[in-house]
């Protein structure tokens, strides 16, 4: 477990969880990201591209803190670290998975969504989860109730969450960060609107900024405040 990228996760709060139809427009994805003071991209493996846009961004783009997101098997596992992701991401919690990416050294956060799997995840010795899919499954308001038992586990909620409910999430001390395609959907990406995904991603970092402070304030990806991806 690598916690130079748990706390980059914490101190960014923001995972813009990404569905890239084209390989080749993923520096340019990385850069509005960047651009947009967020350092961060989880691609899915929701795309036959994924493993190939995370490959360009680690090598081109080595100070973007990179996830693979969506990965269902063990070869994603793999494929997502062999491309350079820092971080795997899940839907679900399935301990084949976990299992393999735990023995690889990787950092995992799977899926949660009731206390039988956070139990689970607790036998594997994990402390952070993914709540998924976080509005359709009670939303804050369930993540503050499974706090009461549970209070070393760290959630990252995602799932519906955008500008408009982010706060609710954000109050909640035990949320180390969200995840969202809010900020730069498919069909903005497809359409090549890195301006406005730029825009999206500068407007959700300042109001996760104000919402949670010690996020600190927006950031490029130069590596200044946030160091380079190791
Ligand atoms: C995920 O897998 O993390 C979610 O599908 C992202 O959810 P959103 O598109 O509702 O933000």
């Amino acid at each position: 477990m690598d916690a130079d990228v748990v706390a980059r996760l914490a101190e960014l709060v923001l995972v813009p969880v990404i569905e890239i139809p084209d390989p080749e427009l993923a520096t340019a994805l990385a850069d509005a990201l960047m651009e947009g003071g967020l350092p961060c991209a989880e691609i899915t493996f929701r795309t036959e591209e994924a493993a190939t846009a995370m490959a360009t961004i680690a090598r081109l783009r080595p100070q973007m803190l990179l996830g693979g997101g969506t990965v269902l098997s063990v070869d994603q596992v793999d494929r997502a670290l062999d491309a350079g992701a820092k971080f795997l991401v899940s839907p679900g919690f399935n301990p084949k998975v976990v299992d393999y990416a735990l023995g690889k050294g990787a950092i995992i956060v799977p899926g949660i969504c009731t206390p039988s799997e956070i139990e689970m995840a607790r036998v594997f010795g994990l402390e952070i989860v993914k709540f998924f899919p976080a509005e359709a499954a009670g939303g804050a308001k369930y993540i503050k109730a499974l706090t009461a038992p549970y209070r070393s586990i760290q959630f990252v909620p995602t799932g519906g969450i955008d500008a408009t409910n982010l706060d609710a999430y954000l109050s909640i001390p035990q949320v180390m960060a969200v995840g969202g395609s809010w900020m730069a959907p498919k069909k903005l990406i497809q359409e090549r609107e890195f301006v406005e995904i730029a825009q999206r991603t500068r407007a959700a970092v300042e109001l996760a900024g104000r919402l949670r402070p010690a996020a600190a304030a927006p950031r490029g990806g130069d590596g200044a405040t946030v160091g380079g991806a190791r």
